[in-house]
């Protein structure tokens, strides 16, 4: 039974590890000191706000030194490191801001928002009615004006900024003014850009006027999987107050102490890190679409992010190359959204995004075998196993 278990995850830690083109824009890899921290002997311990444990003083040590470098990192009042992951941390803002009847205004699922804080997500679990930002499609942008309008007519409580599928800043700065008029709190769900936001490569939502960033500390951030919270004072410490008991109990000290870690790494390499990832996001988005694939935002630039959007019209198409490109062991989602984070921290640049649009390209459009292709695909990963943007040991 236990080599099983093992062997397992061995094959996967070899497939996904060692052979893959991974380009799942919600993923990345953490550093080898990082990773190491989680299976460190904090992994098995508890600590409780009121010093209910005995035998946590240098847990507490480390939380203290993980949310000073975020505080500093991100220039916020506050941080905390417990949210269990990035839902938990959008779940801990829009419960503390709001009360059933009210309404969250957000960017729907349709136009690329994230599915967990709609009708079927928190919205339904919170008992709040949701107003969708009016959204360009073709620039896959949010509509000022009609923004505008929205939200003086419809008088949001909540306003979430953030997406899962975003490629260009969302316009904080420019609602911002009338958000605070109406009285609403303003979050932005920084799952998929916190670690641009980080790098300052994206925008800067608590400059621009957002009371609080949240989300996930796993996808352009390359920490462990996890959640954060940033925030202004008031934000901040009305929810620190409610995070226990409401939302989490142990915060898994192991996961914090690689977040701490992966903080400073953040704080030393993270502008460079975050500068190469956006410029491979843009040269794998060049390159494919000079194959004539369907690459969004052909006129904007198509990205200011780690995200490299394909638009085939529809979900089966989408599943079906996915499974193809999985063949050759290429590591896609159905949307299809092509992310750069995790191949940028092996190392690679531009000439490697050109490669893997090639790649892309053989096994989609000249129907090469993904057999043969994954080939090259092992021979290209074998070239970039070690992590960069990180201290080396
Ligand atoms: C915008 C956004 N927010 C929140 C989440 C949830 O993140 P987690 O998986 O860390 O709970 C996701 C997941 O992909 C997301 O895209």
């Amino acid at each position: 039974m236990i080599s099983e278990i093992l062997a397992l995850v061995k094959k996967h830690e070899n497939w996904r590890g060692k052979e893959c083109l991974n380009l799942i824009p919600s993923e990345n890899v953490m550093s080898p000191a990082a990773r190491s921290l989680l299976s460190s002997e904090l992994g098995h311990r508890y600590t409780a706000r009121e010093r209910f444990y005995m035998g946590t003083k240098f847990i507490d040590e480390i939380e203290q030194f993980g949310e000073e470098l975020a505080k500093d990192l991100f220039g916020a009042e506050t941080a905390d490191l417990r949210p269990l992951s990035g839902h938990v941390a959008d779940m801990i803002f829009a419960a503390c801001f709001s009360k059933p009847g009210d309404k969250l205004m957000c960017v729907s699922p349709e136009d690329g928002g994230y599915p967990g804080l709609w009708h079927e997500g928190l919205a339904g679990l919170l008992g709040l009615k949701v107003a969708p930002f009016p959204f360009v499609k073709d620039a896959m942008k949010i509509d000022v004006r009609k923004a505008e309008e929205t939200i003086i007519r419809e008088k949001p409580k909540l306003i979430i900024f953030g997406a899962s599928l975003i490629t260009f800043p969302h316009p904080v700065k420019e609602l911002a003014n009338i958000a605070h008029e109406i009285g609403a709190c303003v979050g932005f769900d920084g799952s998929h850009v916190l670690g641009l936001i980080a790098g300052r490569q994206f925008q800067d939502p608590l400059r621009e006027g957002a009371h609080a960033l949240f989300g996930s500390t796993h996808k352009s951030f390359f920490g462990p999987q996890g959640g954060i919270i940033l925030a202004d004072k008031r934000r901040g410490e009305a929810m620190k107050a409610k995070i226990y008991p409401r939302f989490v109990d142990n915060a898994h000290w192991n996961r914090i102490a690689a977040l701490t870690l992966a903080l400073a790494e953040m704080k030393e390499f993270g502008e460079e890190y975050a500068e190469q990832v956006v410029r491979n996001a843009r040269a794998l988005a060049k390159n494919l679409h000079g194959y004539g694939f369907p690459v969004k935002c052909e006129r904007l630039g198509f990205t200011q992010s780690h995200q490299v959007i394909l638009d085939f019209g529809n979900y089966e198409r989408g599943r079906e190359i996915a499974e193809k490109l999985q063949r050759a062991n290429i590591i896609v989602d159905c949307v299809i959204r092509l992310g750069t984070c995790e191949v940028t921290r092996r190392g690679m640049k531009e000439e490697e995004m050109a490669k893997i649009a090639e790649l892309i390209k053989r096994t989609v459009m000249d129907g090469e075998s993904p057999e043969m292709i994954k080939r090259e695909v092992a021979k290209l990963c074998s070239e970039f196993q070690s992590i960069e943007y990180c201290f080396k040991q």
